[in-house]
């Protein structure tokens, strides 16, 4: 058996994962699952030391376009869970994407405008607008707030924290045209990781 893909293999994340995947087995429910959760993820969003500054540097070829990296940090190998940060260099913005995953997003560093849309047959309607400061953070529970864009709004790039239950990276998702709302296939990628059949 192939193992869990620890890319930043250290301490805090070992920690972070067990405690995370412990309060996933024993949650009730996704919404259970994240609210056992919370505590350890603001604690990580809180410390400043534990991040390489390599994993917070933006791309200039990537997935999500914009110069915005998405690194990952940790995978399991069946595919039920992913820890990454997402850079995104001020005044950019990630296109409307989805996630298809219930987990936790929060703000690591600079500050971020989050747009929240809500998908109807051909339409695509913003329900929310957020600013995020560092240590904000919010739950994400398909379908509510799966549908999102975030944009840098701080003069220095933002990083964003994802625990996500599933490989966000590496799946099919989508992403959405603002004008018609149509969704088109979208895959991210990592930029630093390849995905199972990039190999070959
Ligand atoms: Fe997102």
């Amino acid at each position: 058996m192939p193992d869990d893909e620890y890319v930043l293999d250290t301490p805090v994340i070992r920690a972070f994962i067990d405690d995370a995947r412990d309060a996933i087995a024993a949650g009730e429910s996704p919404a259970d699952a994240c609210a056992r959760i919370r505590p350890i993820f603001a604690d990580l969003l809180g410390d400043s030391e534990w991040l390489p500054g390599e994993y917070q540097e933006p791309a200039a070829e990537s997935g999500m376009g914009g110069g915005i990296g998405q690194w990952l940090l940790y995978r399991a190998v069946d595919g039920s869970l992913s820890l990454f940060s997402l850079v995104v260099p001020p005044g950019a913005e990630t296109p409307i994407h989805d996630h298809l995953a219930w987990g936790l997003v929060g703000l690591y560093r600079g500050t971020q405008d989050e747009e929240i849309y809500v998908a109807g047959e051909q339409t695509l309607e913003l329900r929310e607008r957020r600013a995020l400061a560092p240590g904000d953070f919010y739950v994400l529970i398909p379908p509510r707030d799966d549908i999102h864009r975030v944009r840098t709004t701080s003069a220095e790039t933002s990083v964003s924290i994802h625990l996500l239950t599933n490989d966000t990276g590496c799946i099919w998702r989508h992403a959405y045209d603002p004008a018609s709302g149509e969704a088109q296939p979208f895959r991210s990628g990592y930029v630093n990781v390849p995905c199972d059949d990039d190999a070959g």
